[in-house]
């Protein structure tokens, strides 16, 4: 993957930007099988975390192209997905089943599940293309059952910071501030739009939206990925890439 980044132009950071993903879906899909990070870091980090999930009721929160979504159903989860590019939905489908419960759906907007449908919410590397995550975390606490969990992923802050550090112009940790990112994926293209804010600023949303902090978990890449992967592998594995974190709606 080729990656890209810059400052956002005048008007183009507060939108929702949802679909950007849809230029990128069979590009994104093809290497999130595979890839490092997603493959051998991150997904297993998720699945780990998330622990004996048979017989439990898991929406998967911006669920791509439905990679841990199919890895959770096959643990025995019940599990719905949305997200907010058809076209990563639609790579979903294909994986999923034309009966699986798969929604175009905005997390930036009301979500359209009752109260306490879940036993857990899983939103992995989601959140961090938000601006504002008040109203999304409320409606992720609303459709969980009092106790649920919500396990989520994000962009480590230090990692970012110290990404733009050794690119140039020292960024300030502490703001809360949008960056674009052209991605390159797969012979497809298309600018990302995230947004960078401290680790308080995260473990404040979430206790203002009435989760509790059970756990922050800093993962390495699985073993076997250091044949596959020798200089990423020792990047990973020396340095976080992701941050996640394990919250109860008590
Ligand atoms: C990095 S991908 C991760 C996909 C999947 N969770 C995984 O780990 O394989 C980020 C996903 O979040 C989705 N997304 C970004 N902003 C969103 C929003 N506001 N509402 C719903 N989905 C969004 C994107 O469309 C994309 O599918």
């Amino acid at each position: 993957m080729e990656r890209m980044s810059r400052a956002p132009g005048e008007g183009t950071a507060a939108r929702s930007r949802a679909a950007d993903y849809d230029g990128l879906a069979e590009g994104y899909t093809a290497e999130n099988e595979t890839s490092l990070v997603n493959a051998h870091y991150e997904r297993p980090a998720a699945l780990a975390l998330a622990g004996d999930v048979a017989g439990r009721r898991i929406l998967d929160a911006g669920c791509g192209s439905g990679l841990l979504s199919l890895a959770l159903r096959e643990r025995g989860a019940v599990v719905s997905g949305f997200d907010g590019s058809a076209g990563m939905l639609a790579q979903a489908r294909r994986r999923l089943g034309e009966d699986a419960d798969l929604r175009v759906v905005d997390l930036g907007g009301p979500l359209p599940y009752p109260d306490d449908e879940f036993d857990d919410v899983i939103a992995s590397l989601v959140l961090h293309y938000l601006r504002d995550w008040g109203p999304p975390l409320a409606e992720l606490r609303r459709v969980l059952r009092p106790g649920g969990r919500l396990i989520a992923s994000v962009d480590h802050p230090f990692a970012i910071n110290l990404m733009h550090r050794a690119r140039g112009p020292r960024p300030d940790y502490f703001e809360t501030v949008n960056r674009l990112e052209t991605w390159t994926m797969g012979g497809q293209t298309a600018e990302l739009s995230f947004w960078h804010r401290p680790l308080h600023a995260m473990t404040d949303a979430f206790t203002a939206a009435g989760f509790r902090i059970s756990a922050l978990h800093e993962p390495k890449p699985v073993p076997a990925a250091r044949e596959l992967f020798p200089d990423g592998f020792h990047l990973l594995d020396t340095f976080p890439s992701f941050l996640f974190f394990v919250l109860h709606a008590d």
